[in-house]
């Protein structure tokens, strides 16, 4: 997820597309750039690696560049590391086209090869290059004009995109396109804004046009003329933005994390996405070979808090489905108990932000050790991403809220093709089972979109127990693991103490912590240990323990011992943990939401641990 912004007026430009920019940090902020046209048949072009003010600080607030007319973009990495060579604005070779890029390109690579054999050569390892120079070659192949070149592009890129370009030879108009990623266009007097999202524009207009998907605008000074991707003209209707601008931030949700929570369907989608092609799993992009899976004796999955819990659903799923021994360690206990490693061992990293300091050290441990390291990083360039032997990058994109949601579910979903790639170079799943989970796994965005849909059910329920002074979680397996992260959420943002608990070790001891009304929820997703969870259930209701149950569709036995039942659509048990744990996330949110509480800064909470 990155930020655009354009402007076409009267005023300088530069200044106004750092404003923009600024007010879209939130979608990325690991480098930034400008491009200006200053009244030649040039353009400037100012980049810079860093947060805005770097940026800033290299353009005197946009004052050095001078002209009416440009574009802007804000970074979030996902193809190349952060850096100024890889920042945006991306230009072709003669400087003929210029442009910013929000979105993943899927067949870039395929694009590249086209280009490299008429002659491209590439200064960046951006997919975003590719789609500017793609622009470049359609000019010069069929020498028609922007709105034909950019719409030729657009019939062979795959993937999503919103695009801001310029070209030399219209020295006085902005072009953009989009398909999947957000664009909004600001009309003015006598100026025209371009944004990723509202909050960028808000200070200008409030009269908006939202182009549509594979839609194609050519923007003036103050006017905007819409194309479809045949180039024919088309009429938008005008739309005024009543959000504030706090709000539009948060795309019109109150907090950064209930937008995070919604946003785990794409995070899962573009991840999946980028490691299944052509219904086969293809971890080239992290270095792994079928070779080097088939070398690895054993997996020793490292991390902390909640990405150590995305370690544990990766136990049970990669042990139950590659029967390769796997074990989870938090890294803060792993980086001074000396661990014992193999050499065909694979220890595996799991880190959103890649700078959590215990988790750096004990990768740094095993890599003295000489075992194979593997980082699952959520962001481009982290610590975590440049020192592992290999990187599979999740594509949650920045999250912000210091409770993770998102990201854990993206992490999830690596860890599942993990899992099945290891599976089949193992020979413990067939060729149909292989595609049936594949399948299945891409089924799972569009059933966490259900999930979402019952959030009025949790809000209630949260609103009910807002006075809860303890709680547990309890499951078995897989349902042990969506119980520690549901545990976590519940006391890192409503500061409610609580618990998971295995739920068959209950009667060793603390189940003599519950007493009336003491809120339990059972997590009851493995069909083969429904029943024993729920005579767990049964036996810390009769001490009193008001009961949440969360299980699949169909298990409504459940409802006989529980008090108030969520459901989730069925899916492969393997994956329960991405759906089960969505209204766990939610239950946290609405509790700290109905405590007042600041949710997406909690007390003594950072988002990134990078001391030990
Ligand atoms: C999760 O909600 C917390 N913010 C925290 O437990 C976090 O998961 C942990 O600090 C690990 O962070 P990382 O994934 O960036 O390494």
């Amino acid at each position: 997820m990155c930020g655009i912004v354009g402007y076409n007026g009267s005023e300088n430009a530069a200044e106004i597309l750092l404003e923009g920019l600024a007010k879209l940090e939130y979608r990325g902020y690991d480098s930034a750039g400008l491009a200006v046209r200053n009244g030649t048949n040039d353009v400037e072009i100012v980049k810079a690696k860093g947060r805005l003010r770097v940026l800033a600080e290299k353009t005197n607030d946009g004052k050095a560049l001078k002209g009416t007319l440009g574009i802007g973009h804000t970074r979030w990495a996902t193809h190349g590391e952060p850096s100024e060579n890889n920042a945006h604005p991306h230009i072709s070779d003669d400087r003929n086209v210029v442009g910013v890029h929000n979105g993943i390109i899927e067949n870039y690579q395929e694009l590249k090869e086209k280009l490299l054999r008429h002659d491209y050569t590439f200064y960046s390892n951006t997919d975003t290059e590719i789609a500017i120079k793609l622009i470049d070659y359609y000019m010069k192949k069929y020498q028609e004009g922007p709105v034909d070149s950019i719409a030729r592009a657009m019939m062979r890129i795959k993937g999503s995109y919103a695009l801001a370009v310029m070209f030399k030879d219209y020295p006085e108009e902005l072009y953009v396109a989009r398909k999947d990623s957000p664009m909004v266009i600001g009309i003015a007097e006598g100026a025209t804004f371009v944004a990723s999202d509202v909050p960028a524009i808000l200070k200008h207009t409030r009269t908006v046009y939202y182009i549509g998907n594979q839609q194609i605008a050519k923007i003036g000074k103050g006017t905007a003329e819409f194309y479809d991707i045949d180039r024919e003209p088309i009429q938008l209707e005008a739309e005024e933005v009543t959000w504030d601008a706090e709000a539009a931030e948060k795309g019109g949700f109150e907090h950064f994390m209930i937008k995070e929570i919604h946003e785990q369907p794409k995070a899962v989608r573009d991840t999946i996405s980028s490691f299944v092609k052509d219904g086969n799993i293809d971890l080239s992009e992290a270095g792994l070979s079928e070779a080097d899976l088939a070398a690895v004796r054993s997996v020793i999955i490292v991390a902390c808090g909640s990405a150590y819990h995305v370690g544990l659903a990766g136990q049970y799923v990669m042990e139950k489905m590659a029967r390769i021994p796997v074990r989870v360690e938090l890294a803060s206990e792993f980086r001074y108990r000396d661990p014992i490693l193999c050499a065909d061992d694979l220890v595996i990293v799991i880190s959103q932000s890649g700078e959590t300091a215990d988790s750096l050290a004990a990768l740094r441990l095993a890599k003295e050790k000489g075992v194979p390291t593997l980082g699952i990083v959520n962001v481009v360039g982290s610590s975590i991403a440049r020192e592992a032997d290999r990187v599979f990058y999740t594509l949650a994109g920045p999250e912000i809220a210091v409770a993770t949601t998102k990201a854990y579910s993206a992490q999830l979903a690596a860890v599942y093709a993990l899992a099945i790639q290891l599976a089949a170079v193992r020979k413990q799943i067939n060729e149909e089972e292989y595609h049936d989970l594949i399948a299945e796994l891409q089924e799972l965005p569009a059933k966490m979109d259900r999930v979402l849909e019952d959030k009025e059910r949790i809000q209630w329920f949260a609103a009910k127990y807002s006075n809860a002074k303890d709680m547990f979680f309890i499951g078995r397996g897989i349902d042990y693991a969506i119980s520690m992260e549901g545990s976590l959420k519940m006391k890192e943002i409503s500061y409610v103490h609580s618990e998971a608990y295995a739920a068959g070790e209950l009667k060793h001891g603390t189940i003599s912590l519950v007493e009336e009304g003491t809120l339990v929820v059972g997590v009851c997703t493995q069909n083969g240990l429904f029943e024993k969870t729920r005579s767990n259930m049964a036996e810390v209701k009769t001490r009193g323990a008001y009961l949440m149950g969360l299980t699949s569709y169909g298990n409504y036995a459940i409802e006989d011992t529980a008090d108030f039942t969520v459901y989730i659509p069925r899916t492969s048990e393997y994956f329960a943990t991405s759906l089960a744990i969505i209204p766990l996330q939610l239950l946290g949110y609405y509790l700290s939401v109905a405590r007042g509480l600041n949710v997406d800064k909690p007390r003594n909470l950072a988002k990134s641990v990078t001391v030990e």
